[in-house]
């Protein structure tokens, strides 16, 4: 080995970003959800959804943007804080129709392109995946 090897720094380890660095962290997941929320509370297509959740939605704007850092590889506080939580078995007592999953998907895709996250062909993959995870809720009724 030549001397000049051991002087030169071990390369550090190289991890791949997550996806919540691609979008932009925890401020911007926590726009988008803010977003998704006024989408729902202000806008008359998705009235059906808002009438299925809480007048009050600050602890959803928590609750969501906490699922979605730690599902997007963020910080897990939200699963740390909810052990063993499933998102598809809790949203199965519901009777999501359809319809709704629909507008859930749509005001959350709307909500991301609008926030514009930093690297937006992740924030459109994070649509499509939404847009899926919510359509099989409405597909597995109880
Ligand atoms: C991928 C899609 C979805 C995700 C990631 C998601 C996420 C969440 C989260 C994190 C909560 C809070 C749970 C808690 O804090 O215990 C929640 C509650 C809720 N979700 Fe979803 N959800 C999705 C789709 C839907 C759909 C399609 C509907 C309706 C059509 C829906 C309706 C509700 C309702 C009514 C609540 C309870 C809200 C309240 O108590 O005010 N969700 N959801």
């Amino acid at each position: 080995m030549d001397s000049s090897d051991q002087t030169t720094a071990p390369p550090r380890p190289l991890r791949p970003r997550t996806p919540y660095e691609a979008l932009g962290g925890g401020e911007t997941i926590q726009r988008i959800v803010n977003r998704f929320y006024d989408l729902m509370d202000g806008e008359t297509q998705y009235a059906a959804l808002r009438a299925m959740h809480a007048a009050d939605l600050a602890p959803m704007r928590r609750s969501l943007a906490g699922w979605l850092s730690a599902w997007a590889g963020g910080p897990r506080d939200w699963f740390e804080e909810n052990p063993g939580k499933c998102m598809m078995s809790a949203h199965r007592g519901l009777g999501v129709q359809r319809e709704v999953a629909g507008q859930w998907a749509d005001a959350m895709a709307r909500a991301i392109a609008e926030v514009g996250p930093a690297d937006r062909d992740m924030g459109k993959l994070m649509a499509e995946r939404l847009d899926m995870m919510a359509n099989a809720m409405a597909a597995t009724p109880e």
